[in-house]
C-alpha cells in the first residue's frame, strides 16, 4: 500500500513538482508529545520515550591528545518522532547514531533504549537488543550486490533465527511496503540509488524495530530521489507510527521533519519543533 505514495505522478513524468520554496523553519514552544498534523492528512502521532540518554560522553585518546567527540549529549526521541539530525562535518553525529544504535557504547553517560538500560551491556548483549530494536539505514546503502532484494531484506531475519518460510513472507511485505512487490528478485547492482536505498529501508524495517536510524540516507542520491526517500519515511511514520532518526546535511531534506536537533563540538545546540513541515507525499500518488 506504501507503493501507491511513494511518488507524485508529476515527479513521475519528469516535472519539478518536488522542488518547491522550501521556507524558513519556525520553531514552537510545544513539548514533543501529543498529536499533530500538518494538514496534508499526515498525521504525527508521538507518544513514549523510546530514546532517552543522559550526559552521554565519547571519548577519544589520541596520543597525548583527548579527543570529546561527544560532550555530553541528554537527548529525549519519543515514540512516533520524526527527527533530523543536523551538524556540521566532525560534529559527532555519526558517533551519536552508532551510541544511539547500539554500534558503540559511551564512554560516561546513560543511556535507555525503549525502557531498557543498555550502556552496560556486553558485546552480545548489545547485537541482540539491535537487532531486536533497530533497523538501519545507511548512505551507501550497504546491500550485497549481486543478490535478489527479497534476500538482502531477510538478512536480519536470518540473526533473528527466523526460519526460511516466514523469513521470505516477511521480506516480501517489507518491500511491498517500500513499493517495490515487483523487484523482488531483482539483484541490488539492477536497481536504482533510490530503489537500493527502499531495500535497505525494507531491511531495516523486516524485524519490526521500534526504531529506524539512518546516517544521511539522501546524501548519495539527487534531490528528486531523496524527496522520495523522505516521503517514504513521512508515510511510515504517519501511517505505521515509526519512530525515525535520520542525519543530513541537506536544509530542504531535514524540512520534512517536525523535529530538527543541531549538534556542535559533540553538543545538542538546538532541538526545534516545527509546525510548517514540508509534505514530501503531495500530488498524486504513484503505482509501479
Ligand atoms: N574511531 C575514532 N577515533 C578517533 N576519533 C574519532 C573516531 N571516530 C570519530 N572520531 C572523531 O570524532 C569526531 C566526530 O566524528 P563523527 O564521525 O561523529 O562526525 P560527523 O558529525 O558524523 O561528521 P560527518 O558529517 O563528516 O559525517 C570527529 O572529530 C572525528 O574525527
Ligand atoms: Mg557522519
Amino acid at each position: 500500500m506504501f507503493g501507491k505514495l511513494l511518488k507524485s505522478k508529476n515527479t513521475a513524468s519528469g516535472s519539478d513538482d518536488l522542488d518547491h520554496d522550501f521556507g524558513p523553519m519556525t520553531a514552537v514552544q510545544t513539548p514533543a508529545s501529543g498529536v499533530s498534523s500538518n494538514g496534508n492528512g499526515l498525521i504525527h502521532k508521538v507518544g513514549k520515550p523510546v530514546i532517552e540518554t543522559n550526559g552521554i560522553m565519547k571519548t577519544y585518546k589520541m596520543g597525548d591528545e583527548v579527543l570529546n567527540a561527544l560532550a555530553g549529549v541528554d537527548i529525549t526521541i519519543y515514540q512516533g518522532d520524526l527527527v533530523a539530525i543536523m551538524g556540521p562535518s566532525g560534529s559527532g553525529k555519526s558517533t551519536l547514531m552508532n551510541i544511539l544504535g547500539c554500534l558503540d557504547k559511551p564512554t560516561a553517560g546513560t543511556y535507555k533504549l525503549d525502557g531498557v538500560d543498555v550502556e552496560k551491556m556486553n558485546d552480545d548483549q548489545l547485537a541482540r537488543i539491535r537487532n531486536q530494536k533497530i533497523g538501519f539505514v545507511f548512505q551507501s546503502f550497504n546491500l550485497l550486490r549481486r543478490t535478489p532484494s527479497i534476500e538482502n531484506v531477510a538478512q536480519p531475519l536470518i540473526y533473528a533465527n527466523v526460519s526460511g518460510r516466514e523469513r521470505a513472507k516477511r521480506s516480501r511485505e517489507a518491500l511491498e511496503m517500500v513499493g517495490l512487490g515487483k523487484r523482488l528478485h531483482h539483484h541490488a547492482n539492477e536497481l536504482s540509488g533510490g530503489q537500493q536505498q527502499r531495500v535497505a529501508i525494507a531491511r531495516a524495517l523486516v524485524t519490526n524495530p521500534a526504531i529506524i536510524l539512518a546516517d544521511e540516507p539522501t546524501g548519495n542520491l539527487d534531490s528528486k530521489t531523496g524527496a522520495e526517500i523522505m516521503c517514504l519515511f513521512q508515510t511510515l511514520n504517519a501511517e505505521r507510527g515509526m519512530t525515525i532518526i535520520f542525519v543530513t546535511h541537506d536544509p530542504r531534506i531535514a524540512s520534512h521533519c517536525r523535529r530538527v536537533i543541531r549538534i556542535a563540538d559533540g553538543r545538542i545546540v538546538g532541538d526545534d519543533l516545527t509546525t510548517d513541515f514540508l509534505d514530501a507525499c503531495k500530488g498524486d500518488t504513484f503505482r509501479e
